[in-house]
């Protein structure tokens, strides 16, 4: 069974293509290597054993895009994550962010709606939510306004696809909402790339312990929280990918109970930033050099999800806690400095 993959080769693409590839499916990876490398692609091969179809392919080329479904008629589902995802870059560049994500969204859309692909998994994230009144946060917490361009690219992303389900029965769709996926793949053979200084807090922990990055910068401890740092759901990746496999099982099964489904990714517990460097040290058995700075312009206090929804009516669950990925990211780390 053909499934199209787009950005096959960034951080949760790479890693959904190993699941799909593990459970047989046959896939095809659109990418344009913006932010991610074909090294991924032989990473890939090297975990599964099997090539997958890579086509470099930009989505704002909409004449490519068309020649592209043209081609692969016979593909059964697609999984979009080719999208930018820089919070900051997107409020400095917001038209490139609207272009990126929202174009190339409409333009796959309109050719699912032209041939006969009914299966769709959008990459949607808690940012959707933005500050949630309550914790942990369900998929009826209300979509306030967004907080950055991206996240609007998100809301609006969402809102493209109901909209398009609303009028085409034909397109079941469903949007995978993510809280922070972090970590890498076992055999740290794949895992998150990030270019330049990371904005992240798992890739900057990472570097400042490989002695790449001086000291980690702690965005505030005066927040309403357990020890006054920012309270986030950390998800491992592999866990992450896995759902997506799921997701699309139940719209092949057609399990799902209307056109347009969403679904949390979490694994139901906030960890502080605090909590996050403690864990760090325990399972690198090193201690991490950090300091208390001021808060960071538009971060959220806490956000963790309620996982009620996608364990009883996806069937679930993430099976890999917070050392777990912290883990696999300090190992995938380590390959990366020994090259
Ligand atoms: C944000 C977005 C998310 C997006 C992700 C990827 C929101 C609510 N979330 O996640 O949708 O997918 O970026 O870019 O917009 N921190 C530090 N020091 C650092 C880096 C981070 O203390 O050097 C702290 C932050 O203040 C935050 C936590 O670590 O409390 C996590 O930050 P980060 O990894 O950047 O993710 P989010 O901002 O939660």
């Amino acid at each position: 069974m053909k499934v199209l993959v787009t950005g096959g080769l960034g951080f949760i693409g790479s890693h959904t293509v190993v699941e799909l590839q593990n459970e047989g499916y046959q896939v095809v990876i659109i990418d344009n290597l913006s932010n991610s490398s074909l090294d991924v692609l032989k990473g890939i091969v090297a975990i599964t054993g099997k090539t997958p179809i890579f086509e470099k392919l930009d989505l704002k080329d909409k004449a490519q895009v068309q020649a592209f479904f043209k081609q692969h008629q016979d593909l059964k589902g697609v999984i979009h994550f080719a999208a930018s995802k820089a919070v900051g870059e997107s409020v400095e560049k917001p038209l490139l962010y609207y272009e990126n994500n929202i174009n190339t969204l409409v333009y796959v859309l309109q050719e699912l709606e032209k041939l006969t692909i009914s299966n769709f998994i959008f990459s949607s994230s808690c940012t959707v939510y933005a500050q949630a009144d309550v914790m942990p946060i369900t998929e009826e917490a209300p979509i306030k306004m967004a907080e950055s361009p991206y996240g609007n690219t998100k809301q609006i992303g969402e809102e493209i696809i109901q909209d398009t389900c609303n009028v085409n029965a034909k397109i079941q769709a469903i949007a995978l909402r993510y809280f922070n996926p972090i970590g890498a793949h076992e055999s740290a053979i794949i895992g998150e790339l990030p270019i330049g200084v990371p904005q992240n807090l798992i890739p900057y922990i990472m570097q400042t312990a490989s002695g790449i990055r001086e000291q980690l910068s702690v965005f505030g401890d005066d927040y309403p929280t357990i020890d006054g740092t920012c309270v986030r759901d950390y998800i491992h990746v592999v866990d992450v990918a896995k759902a997506h496999v799921i997701a699309l099982q139940r719209l092949l099964n057609n399990k799902n109970t209307t056109n347009f489904e969403v679904f949390n990714l979490g694994t139901g517990t906030g960890s502080s930033v605090l909590e996050v460097i403690q864990a760090f040290e325990k399972v690198a058995n090193q201690k991490l050099n950090y300091k208390i700075v001021n808060r960071r312009s538009g971060d959220v206090v806490s956000a963790y999800a309620d996982t009620t929804k996608a364990n009883e009516v996806l069937g679930w669950k993430a099976q890999y806690n917070l050392e777990d990925a912290i883990l696999s990211s300090w190992q995938w780390q380590k390959s990366l400095n020994a090259v």
